[in-house]
């Protein structure tokens, strides 16, 4: 038996990552592999701020109330519970770690640090740094992996795919360095933190997201995925077709901030009493439709009564970047559209991260805990984050580093091909478009049988490309496809509509809420897997044809009942 590269192996270094590299970090050896840019990861790109229960005002059953209302149904409501329970000892450890969340500047106020409201929320629990919480979150934590010796980071590797043995417990990872030379890292346990799948949409609230890569991973060994039709769209990105994605933050409507449609006027408050701040699946379904109406393409966000003192005070990321893209916000509205932001579906796990593979772990966006049901609220992303990395932590430590005797079959390394660079930057491309196209913020059946059909050709013109696949990049635009096959198919079963999924075909909402839930058996089924499997020779072939599911999902007592 080989000794594993380390005893926890954790892909991905935002919030979810890195938080879990330091509470495990003083037990155990963690190898933490995160991209060279920080920039990569949706963390840093939050702005707005983390919720949690923190005023002497505010309570936990308020916290837990208007998370079930904002996932309409779907929650689960013992992961909504444990999270929201958690969260004020999250930001205390946040705070203990010292991060600089903004103080409170009101002499009279009973908490020390500013709660911004954002959508959703009945009261001011959002703890945030200025308007670039996440930014400030991850450079904390940052600093404390760097300097922790038992946290070895590798920035030089992408990720591809997961190690397995003959019993299909999970090994470690593999993945190729910038020159396609492959490299395995073994472990007694594997952390997914890799994100959502926000990347599989042409418009996007972070520049870089990933496109589900890491809940690929996961499926290929057999783990569950859960809820993939709720994509979030953000109801207000920054409309800047020359520009870089840009995120303009709930927190602006949360103070005080006004959507307008094309003729000036207040939308919202016809629509729902919570004006601005209902929910965002409500509220980015409303711009939709002003801007199907219009003919700009967006609507306008007005800050501008605030007055200038205070926006620089509580906006001041947003005011420069507008700035630099000539829009000075203390004078005029934000031109805004909804963007594609946070998967709530993921990897189906326990209050705990554990997946139905044996050893293999999931947290943050890559994970579906049955914390956000059909839609999630503002600000509950980074708090599941913090919350479900410290008891993966803490299971992980009480577990210690128990290694199964089986051999790790490893995987065959491709040939080295030059990637086909543009092959593969059209195929993405076109992708994305197909998904925003048909399996965006409104959806019909008649579009996700066009967006069925356009993809499985993708998925075709890139398997038959063999120089393609061997490459990690044409890897994980496959891992995309999939991703994207299973999400068309979780919106074609759905036959309701309900928080982030709405459908013109079935308009209302069916008395159950039932979760959904997708296997690499489902992908079999279309004629997409086996190739691929082949080629990985992940020699579990039998995978898509065992019925892997069910029984251990009865033994673990996941959170997310089908
Ligand atoms: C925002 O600042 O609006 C984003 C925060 C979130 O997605 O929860």
């Amino acid at each position: 038996m080989s000794t594993p590269t380390s005893d926890v192996l954790i892909i991905g270094g935002g919030v979810a990552g890195l938080t879990l590299a330091l509470e495990v970090a003083d037990w155990m050896s963690v190898t933490l592999v995160r991209p060279a840019q920080d920039d990569q990861g949706a963390s840093r790109w939050a702005q707005g701020g983390i919720a949690a229960v923190l005023s002497p005002d505010d309570n936990l059953e308020a916290h837990i109330n208007d998370t079930l209302v904002a996932g309409d149904g779907l929650c689960d409501e013992e992961a909504v519970r444990f999270t929201v329970t958690h969260g004020p000892a999250a930001i205390q450890w946040l705070i203990d770690q010292g991060v600089p969340f903004t103080p409170e500047t009101d002499s009279s106020a009973i908490y020390p640090y500013h709660l911004t409201r954002e959508g959703g929320h009945n009261a001011r629990r959002i703890i945030h740094a200025d308007d670039a919480t996440g930014r400030a979150v991850v450079d904390t934590l940052l600093d404390k992996v760097i300097q922790h010796p038992n946290i070895t980071q590798r920035n030089d590797l992408t990720i591809v795919g997961l190690l397995t043995d003959a019993l299909g417990n999970c090994r470690g990872a593999y993945g190729s360095d910038a020159n396609q030379q492959w490299h395995s890292l073994s472990a007694c346990h594997t952390v997914l933190a890799t994100g959502g799948a926000s990347g599989l949409y042409l418009h996007t609230t972070t520049p870089a997201p990933s496109s589900g890569e890491g809940m690929m991973m996961a499926a290929e060994l057999g783990a569950r995925l859960a809820n993939l039709e709720f994509q979030q769209f953000h109801p207000t990105c920054l409309f800047d077709p020359e520009g870089p994605a840009f995120l303009i933050s709930e927190a602006v409507r949360g103070e005080g901030g006004y959507l307008l449609n094309e003729a000036g006027h207040r939308f919202m408050p016809a629509l729902d009493k919570r004006a601005e701040l209902a929910p965002r699946d409500v509220v980015a379904r409303a711009i939709d439709a002003e801007i199907q109406r219009g003919t700009q393409g967006h609507v306008w966000l007005d800050i501008s009564h605030l007055g200038e003192k205070a926006i620089r005070h509580h906006f001041p990321t947003i005011q420069a970047h507008c700035g630099s893209r000539g829009i000075d916000i203390t004078q005029q509205a934000i031109p805004v559209v909804p963007a594609a932001h946070y998967s709530c579906g993921g990897v189906a796990t326990n209050l705990q991260g554990a997946t139905d593979v044996a050893h293999l772990y999931a947290i943050g966006e890559t994970a579906c805990t049955g914390l956000h049901g059909a839609n999630r609220m503002a600000s509950n992303s980074l708090l599941e984050c913090l919350v479900f990395a410290r008891s993966c932590a803490q299971a992980l430590v009480a577990l210690g580093a128990c290694l199964p005797k089986e051999e790790i079959q490893y995987p065959k390394q491709p040939a080295y091909s030059t990637p086909p660079l543009a092959i593969l930057a059209d195929i993405r491309q076109q992708m994305r478009v197909i998904m925003s196209q048909h399996v965006s913020i409104v959806r019909c059946a008649s579009g996700l049988i066009d967006a069925q059909e356009q993809l499985q050709i993708l998925v075709n013109t890139l398997d038959e490309n063999a120089g393609a696949i061997a490459t990690s990049e044409g890897q994980r635009l496959h891992q995309a496809l999939q991703l994207a096959m299973l999400t068309v198919l979780s919106a074609q079963q759905r036959h309701e509509s309900r928080g982030l999924h709405f459908t013109t075909d079935w308009p209302q909402q069916l008395p159950k809420a039932v979760a959904s839930t997708r296997s690499i058996k489902d992908l079999a089924i279309e004629n997409l897997v086996d190739d691929d499997l082949a080629h990985k020779n992940l020699a579990d072939k039998n995978l898509v044809d065992k019925n892997l599911v069910d029984k251990n999902l009865v033994d673990k007592n996941l959170v997310i009942k089908a």
